[in-house]
């Protein structure tokens, strides 16, 4: 792959991604960034990229929904090779509005599939992002794994469903050079201040309450953002075609335990004004409708295979990003405050 596409590439994983094939990888080739910058999409992550990898960084603004706009963009970069991230991501935005995520994950995957087909003979791989909400809900007992059956429970984890048995059929039916991945929770820099890690950095800073789902109890299995990208990047190089591979972090965690850690941790960092812990601030709140109890994944696979395993602890993962947040207090303001919206808006006119 010479001319890889990397979509979404301004969200939260697309950018540890791209960071990692042009800082640690031992891709040679350029990534074409191709993004719509939605209220998930940042494209300050990635500004040092272009100077600091002359040539072998390009950033695009376009929209998956739109498949013209994407032949453009395989035609004028000569695309190869796609890494495809981009999606609406978050399970409680698709129970208000599902309507994005049936165009985006559904709509956008099949328009970029469309597009490999008609440019087949160029294109070397096409490897799709996914998850495992993708499998529903686990008891107290067992794993995903690969053979594991679909059964999404929310329109979210329906829609990167419905996305995963695309990519899938255009591999069995037209020979597509497709790899998909099915990861666990990601967590670490550059995380969208919406998601469960984040948010409670962000709350405990401020000392703001720290709103647990039900009884908190539910169960997910972390993963360090930079083992995902290294996982994707090993199934890009060495996946056989057509298969899928289990990504995890061999960290399944109550959301409970989640919040109180990062709340020992923000008090050690920080000593609160009155000396009263930050375990204070947890409020348990009405739960999510359709909320999946456990994820746990088996990722015996990727390391039979690839030979690929997690590297990072959560204790040292954790620690890693509540640093990252505390000394990136401007990108949170910024996040937090659409000022990056305004100059997306002066700087790409929409
Ligand atoms: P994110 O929400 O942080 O980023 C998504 C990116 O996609 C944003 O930059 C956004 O602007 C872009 N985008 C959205 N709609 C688009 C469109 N129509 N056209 C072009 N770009 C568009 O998401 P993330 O957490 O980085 O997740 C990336 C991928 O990984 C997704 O496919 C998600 O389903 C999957 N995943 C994420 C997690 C996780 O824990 N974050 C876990 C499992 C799987
Ligand atoms: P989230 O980060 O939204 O990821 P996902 O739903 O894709 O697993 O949520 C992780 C877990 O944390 C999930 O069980 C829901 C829970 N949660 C809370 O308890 N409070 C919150 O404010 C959020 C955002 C999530």
């Amino acid at each position: 792959m010479k001319h890889l596409m990397v979509t979404g590439g301004c969200g939260f994983i697309g950018t540890n991604f791209i960071r990692y094939l042009l800082e640690e990888s031992d891709f040679e080739g350029r990534v074409v960034n191709v993004d719509a910058l939605t209220y998930a999409g940042n494209p300050e992550n990635l500004q040092d990229m272009a100077e600091r990898f002359p040539g072998r960084y390009v950033f695009v603004k376009g929209d998956i929904r739109h498949r013209e706009e994407m032949a453009r963009v395989f035609e004028e970069y000569q695309i190869d090779g796609i890494c495809h991230f981009a999606a609406e991501s978050h399970v409680d935005r698709s129970i208000v509005g599902p309507d994005a995520f049936v165009q985006t994950n559904i709509v956008g995957t099949f328009n970029l599939l469309e597009l490999a087909r008609r440019h087949q003979g160029r294109i070397n791989l096409f490897h799709h992002i996914s998850t495992d909400e993708v499998f529903g809900s686990l008891g107290k007992e067992g794993y995903f794994t690969e053979e594991t059956p679909y059964r999404p429970n929310s329109p979210y984890s329906a829609s990167k469903a419905a996305s995963d048995h695309l990519a899938r059929a255009y591999h069995q039916t037209y020979g597509l050079p497709v790899t998909i991945s099915n990861c666990s929770n990601n967590y670490g820099p550059y995380q969208f201040p919406e998601k469960l890690i984040p948010l409670m950095i962000l709350n405990a800073l401020e000392e703001k309450p720290l709103p647990v789902y039900g009884d908190g109890l539910n169960v997910r299995d972390w993963l360090y953002v930079r083992d995902h990208c290294a996982a994707v990047w090993a199934v890009m190089k060495q996946g056989r075609r057509g298969e899928t591979y289990n990504v995890g972090g061999n960290t399944e965690m109550e959301n409970i335990r989640i919040v109180e850690t990062i709340c020992d941790i923000m008090d050690e960092l920080i000593p609160p004004g009155d000396g009263r812990s930050r375990r204070r601030l947890i409020t348990f709140v009405k739960d999510r409708p359709g909320h999946d109890r456990r994820y746990a994944i088996d990722c015996a696979k990727l390391t039979r295979e690839l030979g690929w395993q997690p590297e990072e602890s959560f204790e040292a993962g954790i620690r890693k990003t509540i640093h990252w947040y505390l000394d990136h207090v401007e990108w949170v303001d910024r996040v937090r405050s659409g000022e990056y919206q305004s100059w997306i808006h002066s700087h790409y006119g929409t």
